[in-house]
């Protein structure tokens, strides 16, 4: 089995989106032995935003871009060549102002390549990304599990099954904006979610 653990938060340090991500690596570790980890810390190493300039790079033909042009395709390429390379995927992602965070929004559209990892087809949209498991470990401060504020969910949901990947798993972390025993509770159902997306 090989993990990869992308950590989508602002930051580097003290992360509850990464704590419970790590929670579920570590998991999946204690069941299986042989389970090699790769770590992408998107606060670490941010990955640049689809621009102007990374669009006119994609769509220009390879063979004709410039030196620039070429190093940022290769920036996403690699993204994509990493997922690929692994069974298994653990997104740590927190809530910001409803939303994921930007660091999230840039490894999907650099993820996300019509012809590499989702193409038409006379049926409509065919994902690329297939035979994964996705583990999504959700952090947020307050609760929305379930209800119509939380965009989150439909939204990785609806995005990652696009690509092909539709064994998705979300584990929640929630009210940790809400006091010490509302921390406490949010890191256990974050364990109950996990038992329960194991069994
Ligand atoms: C800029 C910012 C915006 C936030 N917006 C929300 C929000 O809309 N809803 C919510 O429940 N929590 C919100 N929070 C709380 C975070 O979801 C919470 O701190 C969580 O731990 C963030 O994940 P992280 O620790 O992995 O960065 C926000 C936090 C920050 C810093």
């Amino acid at each position: 089995m090989k993990i990869l653990q992308i950590n989508a938060s602002a930051r580097r340090e003290g992360a509850n989106s990464t704590r419970v991500a790590n929670t579920v690596v570590a998991r999946l570790q204690a069941g299986n032995a042989s389970a090699t980890v790769t770590v992408r810390d998107l606060a670490v190493t941010p990955h640049p935003v689809l621009d102007e300039a990374a669009l006119g790079a994609r769509f220009t033909p390879a063979d004709k871009r410039t030196p620039e042009q070429a190093a940022r395709v290769a920036l996403d390429d690699a993204l994509i060549a990493e997922v690929l390379a692994h069974d298994v995927i653990v997104l740590g992602v927190p809530m910001y102002n409803f939303g994921n965070s930007v660091q999230l929004k840039n490894w999907i559209d650099a993820i996300a390549q019509a012809g590499v990892t989702f193409r038409y087809t006379a049926n409509g949209p065919e994902g690329l990304i297939k035979g994964k498991k996705v583990y999504v470990a959700l952090a947020r401060g307050g609760l929305y599990r379930g209800t119509d504020k939380d965009a989150q969910v439909p939204h990785l949901r609806n995005v990652l099954g696009f690509l092909g990947m539709t064994d998705v798993s979300f584990i929640y972390a929630e009210g940790l904006a809400m006091g010490p025993e509302a921390v406490e509770k949010a890191f256990a159902q974050a364990s109950a979610d996990l038992e329960a997306a194991l069994a």
